[in-house]
């Protein structure tokens, strides 16, 4: 086989088999494939789709260029994994919960991909937080606590790892095949039972529009089930940041606390509070599928108990002391800065490119791979869609000693926060599952 022919297939709209793929992939990790080689490929792909056969071959290619995490305890073993939001703090949450109702979370997760956080920068909030570490070291966090929150290291679909490193600065991570592919083969190394994939739909993720997120969710709902991982999908609106109540945090300390926050409170009753909400259901779905509970109400009931119980909270103080972190309350942030409406009105929009722009030109995000970040600065918005607001009232707020956020508030062609004069409905937080 011939690299070049490969490439030309798929640049003319050709499908590979099974051995083409395995193929390509084998290539790459030898370097007989090259960077170029590869980018050229992912360009082919983004351009031309994979069909489903392709994309469980890929998948199934990239996953054997590594290892598989070895299984720990006779619990099942389940994860859910997000396409990434703003103020998407769920993890924190969920990883503590669902071990706190018998199963082992391996969560392997990332770093800050453009303006969507990632759930390693937040956690490296904590000093002395590590998300790198052995198998073996890791294997025994799982083993005494029943879950771990680690980044994917050489030994974990390495081919992944290079080809998204390549994606990311060639313009090809949009594409369902690979991103299918590139999470799957991840989730598949960590030996999971089940999973349940959190697909966002809005301004503040990667999936703009509903139908994109509907066949991203579908996509690994069925190449998730072809490679033997059950794997559900709830596609979740991400037009406005994730938060409690009266806030949503977006900034890494400030979601730390605010996961925090949700996991010490009393009530977990939920209803209006959007985090705790699409926690828990994200949680019932992956206990579910591993079979725990007999219905998704009863699910529901146990998972919010066991959050009003204050045992999730000592279940993450476990996991972070577990992974070298030292807690002691909320984490300390930059200066507040306190931002009001000027006229009265209901919230139509909230900027969430613009927002996250602004964590990243105050060093609360990456500019490109390996900067350090300043983990204090943060915004918190006060204000939903549909939000009937009077003048005066607090909008949002931003934690930044620099004046980079509030350079950013005043050069913002849009307003972070719209205003219209008649009545706006509230946005739906949970679309769609599948199936
Ligand atoms: N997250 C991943 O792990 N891979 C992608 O391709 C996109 C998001």
């Amino acid at each position: 086989m011939l690299n070049t022919n490969l490439i030309r297939k798929k640049r003319d709209g050709g499908i590979l088999d099974s051995d083409e793929w395995q193929f390509l992939i084998n290539s790459y990790c030898t370097g007989d494939v090259t960077d170029a080689q590869m980018a050229a490929m992912a360009m082919a792909i983004c351009i031309n789709g994979l069909t489903p056969d392709e994309i469980s071959s890929l998948t199934c290619e990239m996953l054997a260029s590594g290892t598989r995490l070895p299984r720990v305890s006779d619990r099942p073993r389940v994860d859910k994994h997000s396409t990434g939001g703003l103020g998407d703090k769920v993890s924190l949450i969920l990883a503590p919960l669902i071990a706190c109702v018998g199963c082992d979370v391996p969560m392997i997760s990332g770093r800050g991909l453009g303006r969507t956080g990632g759930t390693l920068d937040k956690l490296e909030a904590i000093e002395g937080y590590r998300a790198s570490m052995s198998i073996d070291e890791s294997s025994k966090i799982l083993k005494e606590v029943g879950a771990f929150i680690i980044g994917a290291d050489e030994q974990i679909a390495p081919a992944d790892r290079r080809l998204y490193a390549l994606r990311d600065v060639t313009a090809t991570v949009e594409s369902v095949g690979l991103i299918t592919a590139s999470i799957l083969s991840k989730k598949l190394a960590a030996s999971l039972d089940a999973l349940v994939m959190d697909v966002k739909v809005g301004s503040g993720g990667f999936m703009h529009t509903r139908d994109d997120a509907k066949e991203l969710a579908e996509s690994l709902v069925r190449v998730g089930g072809q490679s033997g991982l059950p794997t559900h999908a709830i596609l979740s609106d991400m037009d406005q940041p994730l938060g409690v109540e009266a806030s949503a945090a977006i900034g890494n300390a400030i979601e730390v606390n605010e996961a925090m926050e949700v996991m010490k409170q009393s009530d977990a009753s939920g209803g209006e509070n959007p985090l705790l909400d699409l926690t828990v259901a994200l949680s019932a779905s992956a206990v579910m599928q591993a079979g725990v509970f007999e219905d998704l109400k009863t699910a529901d009931e146990q998972l919010r108990e066991k959050l009003a119980s204050g045992h999730v909270m000592e279940r993450f103080e476990q996991m972070i002391r577990a992974q070298g972190g030292r807690l002691s309350g909320p984490i300390p942030l930059e200066q507040r800065r306190d931002y009001f409406a000027e006229t009265d009105g209901c919230v139509a929009k909230i900027n969430c490119p613009a927002i996250g722009d602004a964590i990243i030109a105050s060093g609360g995000g990456r500019r490109s791979g390996g900067e350090t970040l300043n983990h204090r600065v943060g915004i918190q918005t006060h204000v939903r869609i549909g939000d009937v607001v009077e003048k005066g009232q607090l909008l949002f707020s931003i934690f930044d000693d620099s004046d980079s956020i509030a350079s950013s508030v005043q050069k913002s062609p849009e307003p972070w926060v719209t205003m219209a004069d008649s009545p706006v409905p509230a946005n739906k937080l949970i679309l769609e599952t599948i199936p």
